[in-house]
């Protein structure tokens, strides 16, 4: 038996496709609704391949509130949302800021319609550290908890920001409208989930990020100097004041932030808290020249990178404080930066190619053995 129906949005792309294989590995079923924007099919092969479970798929579009509607209607046992479909170049954002924001918020506000069609009431949202913005400009802020103002310093930050208020107003205006018609409410909730940077792959070498284009992402984009398909991987600023002077992320590896998920969404179901924001982070911090030393150790040799000028809108240290989830989920990160590398590389170098090639043979073996 199921223990719930889940709509996941954007569920082939990187998150989202890990999350659909964890939802599943816990006995919940999934129904996948993706554009295939930044992600491919094969993701929902792979899926299955490692949990012997397959997602439904639904190719639509977050912003085809239509779609949306036909989706729910005929899965009438979805009783969740997690929702990740985004555009998310901090970059690019920049220069195309009506898109970003069309997508973003618009097909959060199109999901959310949807949802309240069809009484669908808890939703789970992929936000970003990126809300806080520079959290060195307040004193003992970093590493950043929950209760640090907001203020992003870029156009995917600020959609982010607002999509978490168009959640908040939804889900207490849902909740206030309920109780005074003298209707249940408690049912509405909603989970800010605020991920550090996620990073790393499935151990088994056969599922891992496959972006349609230029990766964003530093452990990606290390994966790619590493099979040579990148010369060298580009410092922006080593002027900072951080132990060496670059930048400090803190990297969480995308099976614990799906396993974050779950405990989300199952905190939702139990305690029904209306809306609660939660960082998913590691709590450590670690700087662009650690990232390049841990990712080079994997790979045995060293890589090849140069310093370049800051980038705008970047900030000095994004280090999560998760004790809030660490309390109230149950939930911390069981692996480490030292697993999210060996994986990331077990990924890259036996699929160079992502998800447009087969992975070698050697790999398969192992996972169809291991779920014998
Ligand atoms: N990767 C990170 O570093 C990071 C950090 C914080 C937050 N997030 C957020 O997590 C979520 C997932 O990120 P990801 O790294 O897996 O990115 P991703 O690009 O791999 O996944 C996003 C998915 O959404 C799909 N999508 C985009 N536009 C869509 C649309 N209009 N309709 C339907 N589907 C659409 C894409 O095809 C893709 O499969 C995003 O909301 C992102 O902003 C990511």
């Amino acid at each position: 038996m199921a223990v719930g129906t889940v709509l996941v949005t954007g569920g082939t792309g990187y998150i989202g496709s890990f999350t659909a294989l964890v939802l599943l590995q816990n006995d919940y079923n999934v129904v996948i609704v993706d554009n295939l924007y930044n992600s491919s099919k094969v993701a929902v092969d792979r899926i299955e391949l490692i949990c012997g479970r397959r997602p439904a798929f639904y190719e639509v579009d977050v912003t085809d509130e239509a779609g949306l509607d036909k989706v729910f209607a005929e899965n009438p046992e979805i009783d969740s949302v997690i929702h990740f479909a985004a555009l998310k170049a901090v970059g690019e954002s920049g220069e195309i800021p009506l898109e970003y924001y069309r997508v973003n918020v618009g097909g959060s506000i199109a999901l959310l319609r949807s949802m309240a069609r069809h009484n669908v009431s808890n939703i789970v949202f992929s936000s970003s550290a990126t809300v806080y913005g520079d959290a060195t400009r307040f004193p003992n802020m970093i590493p950043i908890p929950e209760h640090c103002p907001v203020g992003p310093t870029n156009t995917y930050g600020r959609t982010k920001t607002m999509i978490e208020t168009v959640i908040t107003d939804h889900i207490e205006a849902q909740r206030n409208n309920n109780k005074k018609a003298g209707k249940p409410y408690e049912q509405w909730n909603g989970a800010l989930l605020r991920y550090f940077n996620p990073c790393g792959s499935h151990p088994s070498g056969v599922m891992g990020e496959d972006p349609q284009g230029v990766p964003f992402n530093l452990l990606p984009l290390l994966g790619q100097v590493a099979t040579g398909q990148r010369e060298k991987l580009l410092v922006y600023g080593d002027d900072y004041p951080s132990r060496d002077g670059t930048a400090i992320r803190d990297y969480i590896h995308v099976l614990d932030l799906a396993d974050g998920h779950i405990a989300a969404l199952k905190y939702l179901r139990e305690h029904k808290p209306g809306v609660r924001a939660w960082n998913l982070g590691s709590g450590r911090g670690s700087t662009v020249f650690e990232m390049i030393k841990a990712f080079s150790h994997v790979v045995g040799r060293d890589l090849k990178y140069e310093v370049v000028e800051r980038r705008q809108g970047d900030v000095l240290d994004l280090t999560a404080n998760p004790a809030l989830a660490n309390k109230e989920l149950g939930w911390e990160t069981k692996l480490t930066l030292e697993d999210a590398c060996a994986d990331l590389w077990r990924w890259v170098d036996n699929n160079p190619k992502g998800y447009r090639q087969d992975p070698p043979a050697a790999l398969l073996e192992a996972v169809k053995a291991n779920k014998a």
